[in-house]
């Protein structure tokens, strides 16, 4: 780029000779556009983000059109579904009976709970040619829709710690690959790591939500899983990042990675690209993105009304996270993206 402009100082060139670089040359035809390609968005960069309900059937999300609550027959579909496409990785989320939410939410380390249950459904359809992926926190299970235990109104650091071990050992007892803590408690990597571990689940991943952001663009999940009506005008700013902030994602981050995680994840997904990209140049770890339900919403909601050319966004939306950094996205468009990405 010195080189570039130095070219602009001094007496101006002779009209013919001008301008000597000239980018657009290689963009004229798409043989050369793919020549120089820096990024490129493949299969494998795909985790798909399934939620799962009880008995059969599926149930649609109103507030994400084209997403729906899976059956465990529908689920076990999906899975082999994302097998055939070659998505290397689901991500389970439980919609859980209301019956079954409590106070101090102990449906989450219920061996036989819903996502238990299922993930071990999905192992024996599957086997290793699918990666699970398992939330931990206890939002899904609490009856006040907060990811930890609740006493006298505030959200409790260690012992919400405690329950998460025993959810991350049913989990991880059930067969699932990764545990992905989204909680955002302080401590609990390295108390999840070690629990692993004494209960001889050594080989099981540690995905972190390691800058996990206080966000409004959560919204549909809520509704999803059915946490919204419970959580009602209450927030999770104690414990998740302000959207403020960018070297305290770095502090999270480079604590879960000394706590033991295993790759880390910036969540929501768009509108912390720079957070992505922040954390993959200072730690060079991998590095993975959540496009989260509410960017989700947004996306298809403008492309169903005809607003936005949907293939394309999907595709230029992925494009970005990689080019920002990310190893991978969590994306409720993976199955969308995958079939495009085969005919493309
Ligand atoms: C639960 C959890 C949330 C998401 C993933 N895990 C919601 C929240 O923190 O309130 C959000 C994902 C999405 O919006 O797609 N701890």
């Amino acid at each position: 780029w010195v080189f570039v402009l130095s070219q602009f100082s001094g007496s101006p060139a002779p009209r013919a000779a001008f301008p000597a670089t000239r980018l657009r040359r290689v963009r004229a035809t798409d043989w050369s556009r793919r020549l120089v390609r820096e990024t490129t968005l493949s299969v494998d960069d795909l985790i798909w983000p399934l939620f799962v309900m009880d008995g059969s059937g599926q149930q649609p999300v109103g507030s994400l059109p084209g997403v729906n609550r899976l059956g465990e027959s529908e689920i076990v579909a999906a899975a082999k579904r994302a097998v055939d496409l070659g998505i290397p990785a689901i991500a389970l989320f439980p919609a859980t009976d209301p019956k079954l939410k409590s106070e101090d939410a102990a449906e989450a380390y219920n061996s036989d709970n819903l996502v238990c249950r299922v993930t071990r459904q999905i192992k024996d359809a599957v086997g290793d040619s699918l990666g699970v992926i398992l939330d931990v926190a206890l939002d899904p299970y609490s009856s006040h829709g907060q990811d930890g235990l609740v006493q006298d109104g505030q959200v409790i650091n260690d012992e919400t710690v405690d329950v998460l071990c025993k959810q991350a050992i049913v989990q991880a007892s059930a067969g699932c690959d990764v545990i992905a803590p989204s909680d955002m408690m302080d401590g609990r990597i390295g108390a999840i790591r070690s629990a692993l571990d004494g209960a001889g689940h050594s080989g099981v991943q540690i995905m972190s939500y390691a800058a996990k952001y206080a966000s409004a663009f959560y919204g549909p999940f809520r509704d999803a899983v059915g946490s919204a009506a419970n959580l009602g005008a209450a927030d999770k700013k104690t414990y998740q990042q302000s959207p403020s902030q960018s070297d305290e994602a770095i502090a999270e981050v480079a604590l879960d990675l000394a706590e033991g995680a295993d790759s880390v994840m910036v969540k929501p997904g768009m509108p912390y690209l720079d957070i992505v990209a922040r954390v993959k140049q200072t730690f060079g770890v991998p590095t993975f993105a959540y496009q989260v339900s509410g960017e989700y919403a947004m996306l298809r909601g403008a492309a169903d009304a005809g607003w936005l050319s949907g293939d394309a966004v999907i595709l230029e939306s992925l494009l970005s996270f990689k080019r920002a950094g990310a190893d991978g996205v969590l994306t409720y468009f993976a199955a969308d993206a995958a079939e495009l990405l085969h005919r493309s």
